[in-house]
């Protein structure tokens, strides 16, 4: 890859170990992508928050990594394993300390107090047509599909890595000429019955069909912004995928598939299950990913006037809760309680509260849990909410 000779300077050591480990990283990427050279970003997004997911080796590297590293570009950062801002009493206090440690780590090498995986609620996108680097897939697809950015799916390394050196390998989703569909679904509007439920559905099973860069979904209306985030999660929970399209016939030359009405009530039986939601001994988690002030705002006033168990979870971050103040009053009136920069669906958080099963309205959620081997659900918010509180 070619490098120019500020480049050469910084990979050679002479701005720091720190910047020269961060060069080792994207020549790396950008020899496995064949990049020519390094293009500048305008802002990365680092995964490899949550001590749960990182565990002790993560956090002995950020510790060391922080004492010398900083970012040079905007770069916000994904959620903890727990609220750092207001303690759960459930949390182990070893789990606490570790967190804050790591969340110091990040804030010592300049990222943004965000700790959010939804960092394009925060309002302060740079421009489409923007180069970035973002990792948290759920993240980068949406970045890519819908914000008119452009990010390959970053690992927390490479992300970290290009938000130092303020540059990215000039490839993969980065070029043109990647970023057309490679795959098709096509989809009978008429199959979907249950709003933004089955479109999640749909972005699962195309994601778990291809490993195209980019898929195409034909036939289906473009939804709202709040179901393309949680498709965009789907997709990246399901598959390799970066970005998809809605498209109103398969592009020429491209592979394409059905997905009938059939195979889509067998993937929301399996995913759904069956039976009414049942609160006893489970927990609720809604905003994966998290909640941005209009989804606050909406949930605020559908709980208004209820009383919520304090074991539906509520996911933002600090920025969108004062940014919805009066909703987060809302919402934490109700009892229901409001994580501020936690992610639950990757955390042990079933097994610190005993919970016997965990539903969520996001499919990424359910498929991470089920993962863990928690008996996770997927259903409909309003479904949850009816479950989860009553009528005061
Ligand atoms: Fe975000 Fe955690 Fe879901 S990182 S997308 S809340 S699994």
């Amino acid at each position: 890859m070619y490098l120019t000779n500020e480049e050469e300077r910084a990979a050679s050591g002479e701005m720091g170990e720190a910047i020269a480990a961060a060069y080792r990283i994207l020549l790396a990427v950008g020899e496995l992508l064949g990049a020519r050279r390094l293009i500048r970003i305008s802002s990365a997004h680092l995964s490899g928050v949550n001590y749960a997911n990182i565990g002790d080796p993560g956090l002995e590297f950020l510790e060391r990594f922080s004492s010398s590293a900083r970012v040079s570009v905007p770069t916000t950062v994904n959620p903890c394993g727990a609220d750092l801002y207001d303690p759960q009493p459930h949390v182990p206090r070893d789990f606490l300390e570790r967190q804050r440690a790591i969340m110091d780590a990040y804030l010592r090498m300049g990222c943004s107090e965000s700790f959010t995986c939804a960092p394009y609620e925060l309002e302060s996108n740079p421009p489409p047509g923007s180069h970035v680097s973002w990792a948290e897939s759920s993240a980068a697809i949406f970045a890519n599909s819908e914000l008119g950015l452009i990010t390959n799916r970053e690992s927390g390394l490479s992300a970290l890595a290009a938000a130092i050196a303020g540059k990215t390998p000039e490839g993969g989703m980065h070029l043109e000429e990647n970023r057309r569909p490679g795959y098709a679904l096509r989809v009978d509007p008429g199959a979907l019955e249950h709003g933004y439920i089955d479109y999640q559905l749909v972005a699962y099973y195309a994601a778990s069909r291809t490993s195209a860069d980019v898929i195409a979904f034909v036939g289906l209306p473009r939804p709202p912004r709040s179901t393309i985030k949680l498709m965009a999660a789907a997709v990246g929970a399901a598959g390799p995928s970066s970005m998809f399209v809605f498209s109103d016939s398969v592009p020429p030359g491209v592979e394409s598939e059905s997905l009938g009405r059939d195979e889509l009530a067998r993937l929301r039986e399996e995913l759904v299950g069956r039976g009414p939601v049942d609160p006893r001994g489970s927990m609720a988690i809604l905003g994966c990913p998290f909640y941005g002030p209009q989804e606050l705002s909406r949930l605020g006033a559908e709980l208004r006037g209820r009383r919520a168990s304090p074991r539906l979870f509520v996911q933002v971050s600090r920025a969108v809760e004062l940014a919805a103040r009066e909703a987060a009053g809302e919402v934490r009136g109700s009892g229901a309680t409001l994580l501020r920069c936690a992610c639950y669906p990757l955390s042990p958080a079933d097994e610190w509260l005993g919970a016997s099963a965990v539903y969520a309205d996001s499919v990424k959620a359910v498929h991470y849990l089920r993962k863990r081997g928690v008996n996770a659900y997927l259903r409909d918010a309003g479904e949850i909410l009816r479950a989860f509180s009553h009528v005061t």
